[in-house]
């Protein structure tokens, strides 16, 4: 079964092949049905398949870049957003309905849901690929990959990049995902952000200082700040000061380094709209090269490739 669920188990030989299918994607090999009818010398036989997309969770940038790639192969994608609409308006249980999609026999299933399911049974129970899109906290490995494919694009390779994640990180999938991720590929993650949104103990490097960690990193990363999640309150001016991405606090980073957020971006709170002009600032090629690596997955998924 060629299930992406977490990255520890992705052997590096595995995530270099994704990085250069995505490269051919990107330089127009398409590896889709668009390519197939210019002739393309890597056809891909799409046509007719269905990949099932059941987000439990809100998402913008994930499920519309899996449904471009799925359209880009030729693959029609079958979507299940949120409860509205759905059996679980019902009752049913997330278990039962990834079941029942399931005997519909798609050819992969995306899942974004919360901490309650557990993927790794739910992959016990069936054989059909499941890709994570999204798992509660524990992890988010298509947002990690992109965000590696982006800083290799920029910065030629991820090896010994230094890569700076600011902010929410008790709360944050990504950054779970980016600690796997950046064993396999040999950047060092450090982090910086108030006490109480970082891990109690923490495994890398952690910067009090913003300044500090700017100057440090060949790669800031932004998280969202989930206030929703916080029972005392920070206040938003104070983490704005001390940590927001401002044209004033982001003198600290070389210019040759990037600026990352995987968003949704509370602009104004952890980065400000002005810096999304910054000439480093990756945020929207970030959700750009989203799509390549979402169509490479899916097409290493279902090829025949070991
Ligand atoms: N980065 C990310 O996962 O965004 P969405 O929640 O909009 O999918």
């Amino acid at each position: 079964n060629k299930s992406l669920i977490d990255l520890s188990s992705l052997e590096k030989t595995k995530i270099d092949r994704l990085f250069s299918v995505a490269d051919e994607i990107s330089e127009g090999r398409s590896f889709g049905l668009a390519d197939a009818k210019r002739g393309s010398a890597i056809p891909f036989e799409g046509f007719g398949k269905t990949g099932a997309l059941l987000f439990f969770e809100a998402s913008t940038r994930t499920r519309m870049s899996f449904e471009t790639a799925c359209a880009r192969l030729g693959i029609y994608p079958l979507r299940l957003d949120g409860k509205s609409g759905s059996s679980l308006e019902k009752g049913e249980t997330f278990e039962d309905t990834i079941l029942n999609v399931n005997a519909m026999k798609p050819s992969f299933l995306v899942i974004r849901c919360g901490d309650e399911l557990d993927f790794h049974d739910i992959a016990k129970k069936i054989n059909t690929p499941i890709l994570n899109a999204g798992w509660g906290k524990r992890g988010h490995p298509t947002q990690a990959l992109l965000d590696a494919y982006t800083i290799r694009k920029h910065l030629g390779t991820c090896e010994e990049q230094k890569v700076l994640i600011v902010g929410d990180v008790r709360h944050s999938r990504v950054a779970a995902s980016h600690f796997e991720l950046s064993k396999k590929l040999g950047y060092e993650v450090a982090l910086c952000g108030p006490k109480e949104f970082l891990p109690e103990h923490s495994q890398v490097k952690v910067f009090s200082s913003l300044k500090e960690g700017l100057q440090w990193s060949t790669a800031a990363m932004a998280l969202r700040v989930q206030l929703e999640r916080h029972e005392n309150k920070y206040s938003l001016a104070d983490y704005r000061r001390d940590y927001g991405f401002t044209k004033e606090n982001l003198k600290a980073l070389s210019s040759k380094a990037l600026i990352m957020h995987p968003g949704p971006i509370n602009q104004g709170t952890e980065l400000d709209s002005e810096v999304l002009q910054d000439p480093r600032c990756q945020v929207l090629d970030q959700v750009s090269n989203g799509v390549f690596i979402r169509q490479a997955l899916i097409y290493l998924t279902l090829s025949e490739e070991k």
